[in-house]
């Protein structure tokens, strides 16, 4: 118990400074409860208002993607450059450190490999295993258009009525089936669906033509997904043109973790997500880390 003896009697109430009631930083996250805004505060980087996501979750319908084949050589010396962690419960338990402190996005949906109808999956994860990792987010794929578009509808629908209950965001993680065409009017679609029925944030690819109407369409955060390994300048403007065009950051896996010095791409995708490095110097950027890490792996 406090001591009670020699209580200090002159109090400062601080009349003259009104009470702070600052709103929440993200879009459409204002009327959250508190923990899932502190969930989701270890996402999406107060001060730029953005993220830089690392999707490593490939291997749960893909086995070990190449780039993936040993996470701990190849991702664990990434992990302090990104702001969240994007990948399975598997690989978060064997071999990410305990010690990690940035946020943690949970692939919570799964089922057929590649060699299955891609649209056919369940919910993988429970909240209560999801609470004691101590996730951030949980990721859930939803296959607009596709044939199991009713099934993961609902698997979204029912991991944000348990998000609700827990205070944990759900990212509604926009599906392209092999044959759906990619453009705005498809992602406008799929991005609004999610967010009415109540994802907290939402990832979808980047189109050439009309992602700002994407963007402001959907009420809620937009992250850019990667998509297939690109030259690192195409990378590095896709990202600068999402962010440019109303999206609060990017989920990027094989465009980093494939690139030739992934070291030194993820930190030039940072410059470019929360300081809006243009492309071309950020591949100047790129491209000196990388010469500085190579000699530094030889010396
Ligand atoms: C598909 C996913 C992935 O499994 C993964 O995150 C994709 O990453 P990338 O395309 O950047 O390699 O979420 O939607």
């Amino acid at each position: 118990m406090a001591d009670l003896d020699n209580l200090k009697d002159t109090k400062d109430y601080h009349f003259d400074i009104p009470a702070r009631n600052e709103a929440f930083f993200l879009k459409g996250a204002g009327a959250l409860d508190w923990g899932m805004q502190n969930r989701l505060a270890r996402i999406f980087n107060p001060r730029s208002g953005r993220t830089v996501m690392l999707a490593i979750d490939h291997g749960y319908f893909l086995g070990p993607t190449s780039g993936l084949e040993r996470i701990d050589v190849n991702i664990v010396p990434l992990l302090p450059y990104c702001d969240a962690l994007m990948l399975t419960r598997g690989i978060l338990r064997t071999t990410v450190p305990p010690a990690f402190k940035h946020g943690v996005v949970m692939r919570a949906t799964g089922g057929p490999s590649i060699r299955k109808e891609l649209s056919n999956e369940l919910l993988a994860v429970g909240m209560e295993d999801a609470l004691r990792m101590n996730v951030s987010a949980m990721a859930v794929q939803v296959y607009i258009g596709g044939e199991y578009e009713t099934q993961t509808v609902n698997n979204m629908t029912r991991m944000v009525d348990m998000g609700n209950r827990y205070g944990m965001p759900t990212l509604g993680v926009t599906a392209v089936g092999k044959d759906m065409v990619r453009d705005a009017q498809y992602f406008r679609l799929a991005t609004r669906i999610c967010a009415e029925l109540g994802a907290q944030f939402v990832k979808t690819y980047h189109v050439a033509e009309g992602f700002e109407t994407v963007t402001a369409s959907c009420p809620v955060p937009i992250v850019m997904a990667g998509g297939k390994k690109l030259p690192a300048i195409d990378a590095l403007t896709m990202a600068y043109r999402a962010v440019s065009e109303g999206a609060a950051g990017v989920d990027m896996g094989r465009n980093i973790f494939q690139s030739e010095a992934p070291v030194a791409m993820i930190q030039a995708v940072q410059k470019v997500v929360h300081e809006l490095m243009k492309p071309e110097h950020a591949f100047e950027l790129y491209r000196t880390l990388k010469e500085e890490q190579k000699a530094t792996v030889v010396a």
